[in-house]
């Protein structure tokens, strides 16, 4: 109706040109990028406390086998960040809370420190740290879809590097500015990473590898895990866009606090476009899910990683991407600025 094309033609009157000199601020942005990559060394860590963890467990469970997800594994992990696993085990007679527990109890064996179950959690986690390399972890156990979405994340990364660039000045822009806290009603990193391969594949820097032909496949709780991911094969994909990563950062947001449309669109890595709230039926909330700002997960396609927003929370997280917005297009030091602290 008129509401909605009203508020069309206010979007578009806001779609700026890219400011001419964002070009000047990329030496900027990649060394911001460069200071938070994690080094080899803590990567050698890492593997050698999974190499430690796998050891200590396959005692017990022999058929068990853990895995490495989340930002450790998926190549946008910042340094110094917390380690996610996932132990995969087949055991018909123990729920998952009991495996929690006595997960617990082999670790508590094993010489680890500071050990927690948290078997009331939405998902079930041992916490733990250990003193050997000083990291600390959180093992779930039997959460394979946050595996494969791990190495799909991975994967995407592989094929051009400047999603690896735009996704870790998204990430350090989201914690500066707090907009990366689930329990507040913002977005979550695998959110972020995601919006940015929407970006990438809008752009045709990135394919859309679940539209190719699999070539890997498994099926987890009824969800169908297909996609190309031989991606060695696509590293020249998007080397006829020759945009920079401070030009790409301008699109994003730019995109999010004046382009999106959040009353009909959702966006799908999955098909690499844009889809309708009305096709998914996330129209209205449904219990606790509000749809406010729809991002559809690439695997659990009924899933809106968009939920965890109420009302208060997206005006925060618009108010947040337009002043994002504004400091790319007018401010003398954007990559000073977009990361100022966020004080309450
Ligand atoms: P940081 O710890 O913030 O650096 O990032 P992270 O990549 O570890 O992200 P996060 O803690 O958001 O998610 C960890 C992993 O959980 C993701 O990589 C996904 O594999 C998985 N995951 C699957 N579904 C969801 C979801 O709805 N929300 C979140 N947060 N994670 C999900
Ligand atoms: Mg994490």
């Amino acid at each position: 109706g008129h509401h909605v094309s009203s508020q069309r033609v206010r979007f578009q009157r806001r779609i700026r040109a890219c400011r001419y000199d964002i070009d000047q601020f990329t030496p900027n942005f990649l060394s911001i990028f460069d200071s938070l990559v994690p080094s080899e060394e803590e990567i050698a860590k890492q593997k050698q406390l999974l190499a430690a963890l796998s050891r200590l467990i396959n005692k017990e469970w022999p058929n068990s086998k853990l895995y490495l997800y989340g930002s450790c594994a998926n190549s946008f992990g910042f340094s110094n960040s917390d380690i996610d696993l996932c132990l995969s085990i087949d055991n018909k007679e123990m729920s998952k809370v009991d495996i929690i527990l006595k997960l617990a109890e082999i670790l508590q064996a094993g010489n680890f420190q500071n050990i927690q179950a948290l078997t009331r959690a939405r998902v079930p986690i041992v916490k733990l740290m250990d003193q050997v390399t000083g990291l600390s972890c959180d093992i779930c156990v039997n959460n394979l879809l946050a595996v494969v979405n791990t190495k799909l994340l991975r994967d995407y990364a592989q094929i051009d590097r400047r999603l690896r660039q735009l996704a870790f000045i998204v990430k350090h822009w989201a914690k500066s500015r707090r907009v990366n806290e689930t329990y507040q009603g913002t977005l979550s990193s695998y959110a972020y990473v995601i919006m940015c391969i929407h970006l990438l594949q809008l752009r045709r820097i990135l394919p859309c590898l679940q539209e190719m032909d699999a070539t890997c496949n498994v099926t987890l709780d009824d969800n169908q895990c297909a996609y190309f991911d031989h991606v060695d094969k696509l590293k020249n994909y998007g080397a006829h866009n020759k945009e920079t990563v401070s030009s790409l950062l301008w699109a994003f947001f730019h995109y999010w606090a004046y382009q999106h449309d959040y009353m009909q669109d959702v966006i799908s890595i999955r098909t690499g476009r844009i889809i309708s709230k009305h096709m998914k039926d996330w129209t209205r909330r449904v219990g606790n899910d509000r749809h406010l700002i729809c991002i559809e997960d690439p695997f659990e396609t009924s899933h809106d990683l968009g939920r965890v927003v109420d009302k208060f929370s997206i005006k925060i997280l618009r108010e947040e991407f337009e002043r994002a917005a504004n400091i790319l297009q007018y401010d003398a030091n954007p990559s000073v600025t977009l990361f100022e602290p966020y004080m309450p």
